[in-house]
């Protein structure tokens, strides 16, 4: 029957005879092989809809796979077969680890056992930096305790500030934006410059996670930070950034992790601390292996000490277990250092000044204990620099200056 009315056609029936066929090719059309009629009555615009419906049709079926990849993914975080923050990435590996490679330092201060003093090594070790080094840090508080802003609030005097820290793992900024919303340390750190946190940091790391799981084909998250870190506008304008990460495994401390060049870990010598600092490097291990070749581990630092000269015996125990348990977690030389030469003591002027500024400014021992570190850790993030003399600092005399030997990041 096809041919019949293909042959009336294209034989030039008059114009009715014509529109009764096309009526009958619509028929024809919706009971089947309807296609072929339309390419038979020349009609291109059939041909143009059939084809634009196989196109929705193949992006359809491809947004479909996507989901179902998505769904698998997200079935396979929930039953505890991977774990998502590790998951391979589609990032140029080779270009990234260059720019690392080619970096300002960039130092997170991390543990996840809370309340071991990351931020009060944070902030003193940005007062070490800028007053003793007289190098212009950038601070991050990637926490939304908000400890390190109120710390930092503090010294410089600031009140109504944007917490825009949640600019830098949202990624949606150009470098320029989110640069417009780091705050000044003036009067106290003139030359350094904070980005701070509070509560409301939760919602979007949470935001930030779920639109990676969920949406097919979202963007890679974790080097958002690194998208901003490794611009010009911090490579040319500081010469070292400090983040002090929050006591868990999140969106920022995984972005942390991907933008940084080295990490500390502070830890408590104690039994229930030295578990927490264990895991702590196995995951920063198993971070470097899949996603950031570029990171050291300056060390494990012990806080809280009792004494300044000696450990006291249960010190030593945990300090020795801490040594004998590196190695399992930590599967090849060279092992992460644990700095035995220049702990943080438990001091009464930290506690004292807590949340209303810097004890590196107000108390002459805190300042000591954090050159003392201070020194240890710029020789080994500024390799090849030369430690300044005890007197380069500025507004304080600074008494202790031990030079540890230089060290290069490979
Ligand atoms: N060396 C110290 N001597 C005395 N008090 C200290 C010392 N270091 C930190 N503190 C105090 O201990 C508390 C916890 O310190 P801090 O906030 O620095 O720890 P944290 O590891 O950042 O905690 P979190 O995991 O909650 O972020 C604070 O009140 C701080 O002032
Ligand atoms: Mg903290």
């Amino acid at each position: 029957m096809l041919g019949d009315l293909a042959s009336l056609v294209s034989g030039g029936v008059p114009t009715a005879f014509q529109s009764v066929l096309a009526a009958m090719a619509a028929a024809v059309t919706i009971f089947g092989g309807g296609l072929t009629l339309g390419k038979l009555l020349g009609g291109s615009s059939l041909k143009a809809r059939a084809r634009e419906a196989e196109e929705k049709l193949d992006a359809e079926n491809e947004r479909a796979t996507a989901l179902e990849d998505r769904f698998a993914e997200i079935q396979d975080v929930l039953d505890g077969a991977v774990n998502i923050w590790l998951r391979p990435t589609k990032h140029d590996v080779g270009q990234y680890i260059k720019r690392l490679n080619n970096s300002i330092p960039i130092l997170t201060v991390a543990n996840f056992k809370g309340g071991v003093g990351k931020t009060t090594v944070s902030a003193n070790l940005a007062a070490y930096f800028e007053l003793h080094l007289n190098k212009r840090v950038l601070l991050i508080d990637f926490d939304y305790q908000g400890s390190l802003t109120e710390i930092l609030l503090a010294a410089s005097k600031l009140d109504n500030v944007e917490a825009s820290a949640k600019r830098l793992i949202q990624g949606e900024d150009t470098p320029e934006m989110a640069f417009a919303k780091a705050y000044s340390l003036r009067p106290e750190l003139p030359k350094s410059q904070f980005f701070p946190c509070f509560y409301g940091f939760n919602k979007v790391e949470n935001q930030v996670l779920l639109r990676w799981l969920t949406q097919p084909n979202a963007p890679e998250i974790r080097f958002n930070t690194h998208k901003y870190l490794s611009d010009p506008i911090v490579q040319k304008n500081f010469d070292v950034v400090i983040i002090d990460a929050a006591p868990r495994l999140m969106t920022a401390t995984i972005n942390a992790a991907c933008a940084s060049t080295h990490v500390l870990i502070p830890t408590m010598l104690d039994g229930l601390c030295t578990n927490a600092t264990i895991n702590t490097l196995g995951v920063f291990h198993e971070l470097k292996t899949e996603l950031n070749p570029a990171l050291d581990i300056v060390g494990v630092l012990p806080t809280f000490v009792a004494q300044s000269k000696n450990l006291t015996s249960n010190e030593t125990a945990a300090l020795n277990q801490l040594r004998q348990l590196i190695p399992s977690y930590w599967k090849k030389a060279p092992f992460p250092e644990i700095i035995s030469d220049a702990w943080i003591c438990r001091k009464a002027a930290i506690s004292r000044v807590a949340g209303n500024g810097l004890a590196f400014s107000t108390d002459n021992d805190v300042r000591d204990m954090f050159i003392a570190l201070g020194d240890k850790i710029s020789a080994r993030i500024f390799p090849n620099e030369d430690r300044p003399t005890p007197d380069a600092g500025i507004g304080y005399a600074a008494s202790v200056t031990p030079i540890a030997s230089a060290r290069r990041r490979g």
